[in-house]
């Protein structure tokens, strides 16, 4: 049986009709005063506050049938269960293994215990100083090689958490570098000491060219402080891969290899072996708690009907914007310093996997998927694109995200106060930010003035979190997961495979020979940031 169309399911015509009576925010909170209490859901210690979305009661029932129709509570069953949920490259999704107890996930992976018990060990060996480099110094800086699903998660993670880093990891400088252009490595070059510094090559595949030519680069400029390549690969270097034989290929000793599963997708991997830099920067246990916080979001998904749930709320909400009020563009904006990268590694998660325009057997499309999505610091935001979100002629539906207490851990600062009163500020901005969104003048008074006009309507959710910590942060990362795949079962589509970023990538492979050819007659540069003294080889212990 081909994979039904959302617009064949029987829920389409009535959400339709629903989307036609053109229902204003402004209308819905005026028509029910405890709106704002009513419209909300939580999971453990989160709560999305969806009283502003352009939704009624009789949308939400809609809404609800068109997830039973689309039978989500079974394919909830079928993603945890460890069905192959990825038609085209015919294999699993199992990302919710990683951070499940043994009890929890399906049978014959104990292996996962096993590849995040040498994770430990290498961890505790960096930052015990075990470890050393080639000349017998212990590590002082780690650089993660990565693109994509293998950068942004632990990029995300370890800038978000790090006022709850360990004292165990404290003496260890943690750096990300991904651009295929070596800049970042160039800088990073430049300060970093070659026999202090270990460099995590992240890469699912060892294939993707970004990440390897970055690695290249590295060792060559190893290679300049230390002749022993055999040295320097076994003191310098860990790979995280699901291909043992090609980081056995580039070099890598046995010992310095974490493996994780085809199983696990690019964007779904932090919770692998791809975490290693969150462990080395914030400490182990941290990444264990941000483990056991997703879980607990997994169980509410399994087991909350559709619309207590957290996450099928978020998704049913998104497909009421784009397919049935024709509201394109997503916003992500969270109210919260530390969430810095959340926006940029929601724009992996979302758009290449629901970036899609032929269902999961391959039939086309005739209605819209993944919405344009980005974001920013909200309050940042305020002050370079809320302008179109308020006055420009695009609708947009937001995320506004924030955490409801803020510095109890800082008490002993002597300008704790202050920064309460500026976290009482940012949440003053962020309400203000979202009713002004849906009520535009209304929430203060009408104008005349046509550049005082705010026509309001803009929908968003509010995802408040109690705290933010590596438990909530864990289950908001599984929240958007979650979501996605919830859509991606609503569209028919499949979240897990990316075949739109190939072409491109052959493309350049195609194109490089060309731009090679070119410039042969360069000579070869000083290695970057050549080290004033290079030392002899010192065996690592
Ligand atoms: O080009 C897209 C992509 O394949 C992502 O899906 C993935 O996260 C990224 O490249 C990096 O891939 P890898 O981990 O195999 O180096």
């Amino acid at each position: 049986m081909s994979q039904e169309l959302l617009t064949q399911r029987s829920a389409f015509a009535n959400l339709q009709a629903l989307a036609n009576q053109k229902k204003k925010l402004v209308d819905l909170f005026s028509e029910d005063s405890r709106r704002a209490q009513k419209m909300t859901v939580s999971a453990g210690s989160m709560t999305l506050d969806f009283s502003k979305q352009r939704v009624t009661g009789e949308v939400l029932e809609a809404l609800e049938k068109l997830a039973l129709e689309a039978k989500l509570p079974s394919r909830i069953k079928a993603l945890f269960a460890g069905e192959k949920v990825n038609i085209s490259e015919d294999r699993a999704a199992l990302h919710t293994a990683l951070r499940a107890p043994a009890d929890k996930r399906p049978e014959g992976l104990d292996a996962v215990d096993e590849q995040l018990e040498r994770m430990a060990v290498l961890v505790e060996k960096v930052q015990s100083g075990v470890w050393r480099g080639f000349s017998g110094k212990r590590i002082t800086d780690v650089v993660n090689l990565g693109v994509g699903g293998s950068d942004l998660g632990p990029l995300m993670v370890t800038q978000a958490l790090r006022e709850f880093t360990q004292p165990e990891a404290r003496s260890l400088k943690v750096h990300f570098a991904s651009t295929i252009d070596g800049s970042q490595l160039f800088d990073l070059l430049d300060h970093l000491n070659p026999e202090t510094t270990l460099f995590c090559i992240a890469s699912k595949s060892f294939t993707t060219i970004d990440t390897l030519s970055n690695a290249d680069t590295v060792r060559s400029w190893l290679g300049s402080y230390c002749p022993d390549s055999e040295l320097l690969h076994r003191c310098h270097f860990i790979g995280m891969s699901a291909s043992r034989e090609k980081m056995t290929a580039w070099g890598l000793p046995e010992a310095n290899q974490l493996y994780f599963w085809d199983w696990v997708g690019g964007r779904f991997s932090l919770w692998a072996t791809i975490g290693l830099p969150i462990a080395l920067s914030l400490g182990m246990s941290v990444f264990r708690e941000l483990l056991a916080g997703a879980h607990e979001l997994d169980e509410h998904f399994r087991s909350a009907a559709p619309l207590e749930n957290l996450p099928m709320m978020m998704a049913l909400l998104g497909v009421w914007n784009v397919n049935f009020l024709d509201i394109r563009a997503h916003a992500i904006l969270p109210y919260d310093g530390r969430l810095k990268y959340f926006p940029s590694y929601l724009e992996q998660l979302e758009m290449e996997s629901n970036g899609k325009s032929v269902t999961s057997d391959g039939q086309p499309l005739d209605y819209a998927t993944c919405p344009v999505l980005w974001g920013e610091i909200g309050a940042n935001a305020q002050h370079a694109f809320y302008q179109l979100l308020h006055q420009g002629t695009q609708a947009v539906a937001s995320d506004f995200i924030i955490a409801a207490s803020r510095y109890d851990n800082a008490c002993e600062f002597a300008h704790y106060e202050q920064l309460v009163a500026q976290h009482e500020l940012n949440i003053a901005n962020c309400l203000a930010q979202s009713r002004v969104l849906a009520l535009g003048n209304a929430a203060v008074e009408p104008t005349d003035n046509p550049f005082r006009h705010y026509p309001g309507n803009q929908p968003s959710s509010t995802l408040i979190l109690e705290r933010l910590d590596a438990r909530s942060l864990g289950a908001l990362i599984a929240t958007y997961e979650h979501k996605v795949y919830a859509q991606a079962c609503l569209w028919g589509i499949n979240p897990f495979d990316q075949w739109g970023v190939e072409l491109g990538k052959q493309v350049a492979q195609q194109l490089q020979p060309l731009l090679n050819g070119s410039s042969s007659e360069r000579t070869p540069t000083k290695p970057v940031g050549a080290h004033p003294n290079p030392v002899g080889a010192h065996p690592n212990p």
